[in-house]
């Protein structure tokens, strides 16, 4: 017989239902995308040279090239628009920015810059000299192309465990100490400064710890190099840190990322990933030599440095966009659609850099497209049958993005070859994500017909990703 006590309970559980997990924002407004025919998507992957950077944008039905500027901006965000100010120098919109950016990272000096790359060429021409060394977890392909364009050297210093794609570790995006420390030894005097990536993104979107974070910059300053911490994602990597590092999980993520700036002696900013504006970007630091240095190229490369290449309006926009961004249910409601994907691809077996990364999928092609040799980049195939089967448009970062080796100009095949499937922030639904996991299952399930790659028949001498042109093999 029951006792009151288990009938109550026997109630509870039988009308009580764990809410599932949903979106922490509605969508207040829609842009119609149209799906295309396999002959219409042969022809015009031809016309782009099987580089789908050169396809336009309405022959592509679900659009994961980046996240970068891609986002959805919020109410917020559009209405600050209005009341932004295009003074242009002093421009309230500005000292707003700056205001939001200091709270949030600690850094005292704020230059506004109209894109990520732009900060480092703007803090690069005032640091990097011929023939210097600087270490970096796997610098993102415009990082590598400013420090090598100006012949300097970017070592990358990630850990080794980042290249095995299966091993499931929680912070791949660390950086190996011991390499790192013998680097530092081994150039005394040529290191003006390391590049610290959070998330790091050419490994897959995977973050760094709080921990290897704070060694990190100790290293470098014992060795008096300081840290430049490369922060598109960083808001994200403090997510990872609440949900995956010891200590972290009461603390919000304004104050982590605070935290991990702390450490390091400036920033510099792509404000098209977790500032959630479709441009942008600036550097920040406490340094005012660095601040005095910068200022100087940001005049003539960017404009007066109370705009430096951003509009008032989209200045406005950004302050809204860091504060919205760095709050935990934002952050959750993204990653969690990350990583549906991957269950998606983890039901059909389709292998990726585990675990998923904060903002994309990075499927491991050299694994899928077994028969396809390296030389013929497996990677770059890889993506264009993605494009072919259904409209969708993910990148390469693999061999043709790693480019060649500025010296012996052989292509660099030592790294990963991976295709990103990289997911706009506020964009997509998980119906895409389903689209998405099942086209690149009928890819998959084809895997062994597939024999051939491409072969380059153009390329730029850097950063040749962009406008490669490429004809396709065994035709
Ligand atoms: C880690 C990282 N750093 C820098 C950049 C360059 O930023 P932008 O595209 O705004 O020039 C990017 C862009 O994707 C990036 O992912």
């Amino acid at each position: 017989m029951h006792t009151l006590k288990t009938f109550k309970t026997f109630l509870i559980n039988t009308n009580t239902m764990e809410l599932p997990f949903a979106e922490s924002w509605k969508i207040k407004m829609v842009e119609p995308i149209r799906k295309s025919t396999r002959a219409e998507r042969e022809q015009w992957l031809k016309d782009a040279k099987n580089n789908i950077f050169m396809l336009r944008s309405e022959q592509v039905y679900i659009d994961l090239l980046t996240d970068s500027g891609t986002g959805a901006m919020s109410d917020r965000q559009w209405a600050a628009l209005m009341l932004g100010d295009e003074s242009y120098s002093g421009s309230k919109s500005f000292f707003e920015l700056k205001d939001t950016i200091t709270r949030i990272t600690g850094f005292e000096y704020v230059i506004p810059t109209h894109q990520g790359r732009a900060a480092e060429n703007v803090l690069f021409s005032h640091l990097v000299k011929e023939g210097q060394v600087i270490p970096g977890n796997a610098h993102f392909d415009t990082t590598k192309g400013h420090i090598e364009a100006r012949k300097a050297h970017a070592i990358d210093v990630t850990i080794k465990e980042a290249k095995d794609t299966q091993l499931e570790i929680p912070f791949k995006g660390n950086v190996d100490l011991e390499y790192l420390e013998q680097l530092l030894k081994d150039n005394q005097g040529n290191v003006p400064f390391m590049v610290l990536t959070v998330t790091n993104n050419t490994v897959g979107g995977q973050p760094v710890s709080m921990k290897n974070i704070r060694e990190t910059c100790e290293l470098c300053h014992k060795y008096g190099v300081p840290v430049n911490m490369d922060s598109a994602r960083f808001a994200e990597n403090a997510y990872f840190i609440k949900t995956r590092e010891e200590g972290y999980a009461d603390k919000s993520i304004q104050e982590i990322a605070k935290e991990m700036f702390s450490y390091a002696d400036s920033m510099t900013m792509s404000a098209k990933k977790d500032g959630i504006v479709n441009m942008g970007g600036f550097i920040a630091t406490n340094r005012e030599d660095w601040y005095e240095g910068c200022k100087r190229y940001c005049i003539p490369f960017e404009g007066f440095i109370t705009y430096g290449g951003m509009n008032g309006r989209d200045m406005a926009a950004l302050a809204v966009g860091l504060e919205e961004n760095t709050q935990f249910d934002m952050l959750q409601t993204r990653i969690h659609q990350v990583e549906y994907l991957a269950q998606l691809l983890d039901e059909y077996g389709i292998p990726y850099q585990r675990p998923a990364g904060g903002h994309a999928i990075f499927v491991d092609a050299d694994k899928v497209l077994t028969h396809v040799p390296i030389e013929e980049f497996p990677a770059q195939t890889l993506t264009c049958e993605l494009y072919l089967e259904a409209g969708i448009r993910a990148c390469e970062i693999g061999y043709i993005l790693a480019d060649r080796d500025p010296v012996t100009r052989e292509n660099r095949f030592g790294g990963l070859d991976l295709v990103r499937l990289c997911i706009p922030r506020r964009v997509y639904t998980d119906n895409h994500m389903k689209v998405i996991a099942a086209a690149l299952k009928n890819v998959y399930d084809r895997r062994e017909t597939i024999t051939r790659g491409l072969a380059i028949t153009k390329e730029a001498p850097l950063m040749r990703h962009f406008t490669v042109e490429l004809e396709r093999l065994g035709e």
